[in-house]
């Protein structure tokens, strides 16, 4: 057993959502549904800041019901939606409606509100009335703000209200018109690209408003050396800030693009061989807080489409943890520090996720086996897309179960309902 407290051996008996008793060794004889944990390592779920489930309006990319269902066989107790919907979550309404269809799902679906309308980037969003409602979390993301006064004024009013700005860091005059990494590869294939000081002007800047505000801000999806570098200086200088980095950013490069493949389109893009590393090492010392999947489902169709007009995003959700386990060279309490209590924590769902494994809290839990071997199948993924870069790797590391409030929502690999 692994949470933030430490690691032991132990047995966890679970009743009425709660966990009620750890211990060496529990009493056989107790009644109820027993789960194998041999040679596996049982750890509170995983959390992800940032899932898009596409509801309402992309119901054919994904839905609440289904994005729940690979988030659990993935390992998670907890996803953040993302407010790039149609319409978008930037009104109370809307929150209530993806609350209400998340109360079905096989894990605990949060919401991330827009901060501006339509995420439009002109008009502040009520992010009061989104917070009344438990919204922890706003972001414009699929864009950045890119209006430093009224990204100021927002920042203000988080602040206030005891909630986090999250960035979505583009400058959209430098990447406009681009659909890979400004580089190497961008020139050999004719494809324009996106510098990455599009990313890195926008952190820098967002550092800045942080310290003029006070507010804290998370930056999303971290994918180049510099925007590290930023961010490890100006925690360095005590300012409020936290970042995470999606899967996809510490595994692939952008010669991955080379056969025009959609499914390699992503945003922020693959970058080069020295950002992957940075981001590795950022995970490895701190700067980085968590790793969060940018689980960004596109249909068949839409990723059909010539690479310059298909959609840019790629499935997270059931690799994340293995990708984390295979890849980084850290130990596995570090790999769940990053993908659970972490993330918890920034999400404003410490005490409900995240842990600790220990009496009295929610029995919110993912049991994995870390030498399990196993490859991907794309065709076989809960999602309702299919759009996964990581079809045919081999991978290590497999969920076996997920309770989320002691319901066993995966048995066994399979999902339950
Ligand atoms: O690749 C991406 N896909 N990046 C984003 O910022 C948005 C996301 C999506 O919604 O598909």
């Amino acid at each position: 057993m692994i949470d933030a407290t430490g690691t032991r051996r132990a047995d966890v008996a679970v009743r009425d959502g709660v966990i009620i008793e750890v211990a060496e060794r529990l009493d056989e004889s107790t009644q109820g549904l027993e789960l194998d944990a041999s040679g596996c390592v049982v750890a509170p779920g995983l959390v992800d800041l940032h899932t898009h489930l596409r509801e309402p309006g992309r119901e054919e990319a994904e839905t609440v019901e289904s994005g729940s269902r690979a988030a659990a066989l993935g390992g998670y107790t907890a996803v953040v939606a993302m407010p790039n919907t149609e319409p978008a979550i930037d009104s109370a309404a809307v929150v209530r409606q993806v609350l209400e269809l998340g109360t079905k799902a096989m894990v605990d679906v949060r919401v991330a509100g827009a901060i501006t309308v339509g995420r439009a980037g002109t008009q502040l969003a009520p992010l009061g009335e989104m917070a009344d409602l438990g919204v922890h979390l706003f972001t414009d993301d699929g864009a950045g703000v890119q209006d430093a006064r009224l990204m100021r004024r927002a920042l203000e009013y988080a602040g206030g209200l005891g909630v986090v700005l999250a960035q979505h860091c583009e400058d959209e005059s430098l990447a406009a018109g681009g659909h890979m990494h400004e580089g190497e590869w961008s020139s050999r294939l004719g494809i324009p690209g996106i510098p990455a000081e599009a990313e890195e002007l926008m952190v820098a800047r967002d550092v800045a408003l942080s310290r003029l505000t006070g507010a804290p801000v998370h930056f999303l999806h971290l994918s180049t050396a510099v925007s590290v570098d930023i961010v490890r200086e100006a925690k360095a200088a005590g300012l409020s800030v936290t970042a995470e980095a999606a899967p996809h950013h510490f595994t692939l490069t952008h010669d991955s693009v080379s056969a025009y493949d959609t499914r390699f389109k992503v945003n922020p893009p693959l970058r080069t061989a020295v950002d992957v590393a940075a981001v590795k090492q950022g995970l490895a010392d701190g700067t980085i807080d968590a790793i969060a999947t940018d689980h960004a489902p596109h249909s068949q169709e839409a990723k059909e489409a010539p690479f310059d007009q298909a959609p840019p995003g790629m499935l997270g959700l059931e690799t994340a943890l293995a990708l984390a386990l295979t890849e980084l060279e850290l130990p596995v309490e570090q790999v769940l520090a990053l993908l659970s209590w972490q993330p918890a924590r920034i999400a404003g769902l410490q005490g409900q996720h995240g842990g600790p494994v220990a009496p009295g809290h929610a029995a919110n839990l993912c049991v994995f086996d870390p030498e399990a071997q196993w490859t991907v199948d794309g065709n076989r993924m809960a999602s309702r897309s299919r759009n996964t870069p990581f079809d045919g790797m081999a991978l290590r590391g497999r969920v076996r179960h997920t309770v989320c409030r002691g319901e066993a929502v995966v048995i066994d690999g399979v999902a339950q309902r």
